[in-house]
């Protein structure tokens, strides 16, 4: 069964077979802007040996803590990883907080499913199981944009209890209950 994990080196094999998923669908590329594909511009070459993944996931684990060192700009976060034994199915990025960029777009949460492993309820279950940690860093309502044209997303994030603020400019803002749900 699936569970919300801190990042862990045991997925390894399968975290690579994910990301070529992910690089598949144009992730990754000089133009695609998220977290994931920042993150594989930034440390993709590094992930293909044991010690380089190991250090990618030592850094992602030093992240919640406000004096972590980050690229400028960001702020504390928990990464979370979406495993079921040994495999990788998808991640989450949880934000303490917003800056006004996030504000604008990004918000609170962000997050991804590998191909292979998507309809099969695991982005919902995953905001869900993420939703209490910003509860516990005391954000009681979580922002999640998401494009207009992303029915998936829309569907995960209302199930999850979010109403539906407005759209800006191409995105859909909902406002996510973390507690007392
Ligand atoms: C969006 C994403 C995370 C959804 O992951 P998932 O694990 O497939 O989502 P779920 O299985 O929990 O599905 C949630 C709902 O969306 C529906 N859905 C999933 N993919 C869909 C698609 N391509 N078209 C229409 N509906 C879709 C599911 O049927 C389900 O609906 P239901 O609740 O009525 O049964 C995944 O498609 C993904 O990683 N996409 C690329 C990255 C992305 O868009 N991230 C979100 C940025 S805001």
């Amino acid at each position: 069964m699936a569970w919300l994990s801190e990042p862990v080196v045991t997925v390894h094999q399968s975290f690579l077979a994910a990301m070529a998923e992910f690089a598949a669908e144009g992730r990754g590329q000089v133009d695609e802007r998220s977290a994931l594909g920042d993150e594989m511009r930034d440390f993709g070459a590094s992930w293909t040996t044991p010690a380089g993944f190991a250090a990618y996931v030592a850094w992602l684990r030093t992240q919640p803590v406000a004096e972590a060192s980050r690229p400028a700009g960001w702020v504390p976060w928990s990464p979370r990883w979406w495993i079921d034994g040994d495999e990788y199915l998808g991640r989450i990025q949880i934000r303490h907080e917003l800056t006004p960029k996030l504000l604008e777009v990004g918000g609170h949460i962000g997050y991804d499913v590998r191909r292979s492993a998507r309809r099969q309820g695991h982005a919902t279950a995953m905001l869900a199981a993420a939703l209490p940690i910003l509860a516990a860093v005391g954000v009681r309502s979580a922002l999640l944009t998401c494009d207009n044209d992303n029915i998936a997303s829309r569907k995960v994030i209302e199930a999850n209890g979010g109403v539906l603020e407005g759209e800006r400019n191409g995105s859909l803002r909902f406002w996510v209950p973390t507690a007392g749900r």
